[in-house]
């Protein structure tokens, strides 16, 4: 880490927090309210606004597309006041559209900072995801081995049973098969809707039951997810997955060569890295938005990899403030 980046680092993660509440605290009002793309919108424009206020020269590497589809927040935008360090940008306003629209759980505002450079820049197409908790040998699980096996070695390293394992999916026909594999072994599945940066950081915590989280989810998401990995501790790979050749143009275009290559988690985030979350709806890892009086409640997890330092935060916001997330 650049020394100017570490003496700012201690201060630039209270900044994330708030970067995430604002999108949070927008995209909160759309909650249930069946729009995903206006949902979408509202949070986009809050992170937008609060990462103008950081000391910072940023370029969103990971963010909502390529210029010409996404007027703001694409990659490659230019973030901050350029007062301050160069640094890499990886953020997902709002991580579940679909369960804010809906108003169901586990919805959140994230973003991950780290030294230029050391992010994956990831195209928006998919992304084959392993990932466990610390505690393993590295390497233990692996995108190469079939689904069964890594549930087999990873239930031997644990010494417990396949039958005493929990993994986490996302809920999609493309997993049909692993889903059928993976019962076969009487493993317990815990499908989700949508949510797989939640679903990889679910692996990291006992308390939620989970051990693996496997499958197919956004590129995008996977690097977000790596990066929080980093800081809580865990392993995760990643490969992405191309349907044409439209997605492998996307993914030359932005400099990888190497379409097949399987990616560590220190490779999908190399450097120095800060990660920042606050939930929209109640989820398993954060609570949502809470309206109490003329205050605004937000629950936030900061964390970076320096120290492993995880903090959460519960911050109450003067209603009457609340405008300034909002659209201008
Ligand atoms: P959005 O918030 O962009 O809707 O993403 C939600 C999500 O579930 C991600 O967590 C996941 O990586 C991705 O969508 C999976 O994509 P798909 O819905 O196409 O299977």
């Amino acid at each position: 880490m650049s020394e100017e980046l570490a003496n700012l680092d201690r201060m630039l993660t209270i900044e994330l927090a708030r970067v995430t509440e604002a999108a949070a605290i927008a995209a909160a009002d759309l909650v249930g309210r069946g729009n995903e793309k206006e949902a979408d919108q509202a949070a986009v424009d809050a992170m937008r606004r609060a990462l103008n206020t950081m000391n910072v020269e940023g370029t969103v590497v990971i963010g909502e597309g390529e210029r010409d589809e996404a007027p703001m927040l694409y990659i490659g935008e230019k973030v901050g006041t350029g007062n301050g360090p160069k640094v890499d940008i990886a953020l997902d306003p709002l991580e579940g559209t679909t369960l804010t629209a809906k108003a169901m759980p586990n919805a959140l505002a994230v973003v991950a900072v780290a030294q230029g450079g050391t992010l994956l820049h990831a195209p928006d197409v998919y992304m084959d995801k392993i990932a466990i908790g610390s505690g393993y040998k590295e390497g233990l699980v692996d995108l190469d081995k079939s689904p069964s096996q890594n549930i087999k070695d990873l239930a031997e390293a644990k010494g417990v049973a396949p039958n005493e394992i929990t993994a986490c999916i996302l809920d999609r026909p493309r997993h049909s098969d692993m889903i059928e594999e993976v019962r076969g072994l009487g493993t317990s599945i815990h499908l989700i809707p949508d949510g797989d940066i939640a679903g990889v950081i679910h692996t990291t915590d006992p308390s939620t039951g989970i051990d693996i989280y496997m499958g197919q989810g956004g590129a995008p998401e996977g690097v977000l997810a790596a990066a929080a990995l980093r800081c809580i501790g865990g392993q995760m790979q990643g490969r992405l997955v191309f349907r044409n050749d439209d997605e492998r143009g996307r993914a030359r275009r932005i400099g990888i060569e190497d379409l097949d290559r399987k990616y560590t988690m220190m490779e999908l985030a190399s450097g120095d890295v800060m990660f920042a979350a606050t939930g929209v709806t109640d989820g398993s890892i954060l609570k949502g938005i809470k309206v109490k009086g003329d205050k605004v409640e937000t629950n936030t997890v900061v964390m970076r990899s320096l120290t492993h330092t995880v903090r959460w935060i519960t911050a109450l916001h003067d209603v009457n403030n609340k405008k300034k997330y909002m659209k201008s």
